[in-house]
């Protein structure tokens, strides 16, 4: 059985106490922590940026996984790998060029990670899989939580995992946006192995049991 990995999203959180939405997290029995990182140019919105994450890297010890949702992401990632990401993954839609951020990563020492919205399709990546470590299929259109998740994009998360067996590879596939204790299953049949959950995790009353119940809907 494959393992599954249930990253929690800071962006549903209460932006005026990080320490303790990371704490919650860590509380949940959840992998990872999610990172959206958001510049009001790539996507309609604006998060926050390296200086939190490395102020939050001193009370976790759990995988940071970061979403860059930001213009030229080559010109951030060396900050955000400094700054105490394990994971950086950035948009295939925001980088000229992605093979060269996709390798610049790993150089850095982290695992690399490339997304695509809802309108690309995985042919644009197919070429990069063997350098990648992680593949985010946004499940939503970035740039906000709570949004519906559109289920057609899991035919992408599907058609990954069958390009992952026939090709002998072993990158992750996460999915992002709109999924909660009702998707999860569907997400999780698809072949995704990392769920990440922003408002269903913050709007659960038990996080504890949300987490296992997403690992477990399959
Ligand atoms: C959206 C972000 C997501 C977001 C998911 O652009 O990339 O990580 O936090 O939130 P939910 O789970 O509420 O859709
Ligand atoms: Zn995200």
């Amino acid at each position: 059985m494959r393992k599954i990995y249930i990253a929690p999203s800071v962006l549903s959180m209460d932006f005026s106490d990080f320490a303790g939405a990371l704490r919650e997290i860590d509380d949940s029995g959840a992998d990872w922590v999610h990172l959206d990182i958001m510049d009001g140019q790539f996507v309609p919105n604006l998060t926050f940026g390296p200086k939190l994450v490395e102020d939050l890297r001193n009370k976790s010890a759990s995988f940071f996984d970061v979403h860059l949702m930001i213009n030229t992401p080559e010109k951030l990632i060396p900050a955000f790998a400094k700054a105490g990401a394990d994971g950086i993954t950035f948009h295939l839609e925001a980088a000229v060029h992605a093979h060269r951020a996709a390798g610049m990563i790993r150089e850095l020492g982290k695992k690399a990670g490339i997304s695509i919205v809802p309108s690309s399709p995985v042919c644009l990546i197919e070429e990069l899989l063997s350098g990648l470590d992680l593949v985010l299929v946004m499940t939503v259109n970035p740039g906000f939580g709570g949004q519906k998740m559109i289920p057609e994009c899991l035919e992408k998360v599907k058609k990954l995992a069958r390009i992952r067996e026939k090709r002998g590879l072993s990158f992750l596939i996460s999915a992002d946006g709109g999924i909660d204790a009702g998707t999860a299953g569907a997400v999780l049949a698809a072949g995704a192995d990392v769920l990440v959950m922003g408002s269903a995790f913050y709007g659960a009353a038990d996080r504890k049991a949300l987490v296992e119940r997403a690992r477990n809907s399959r």
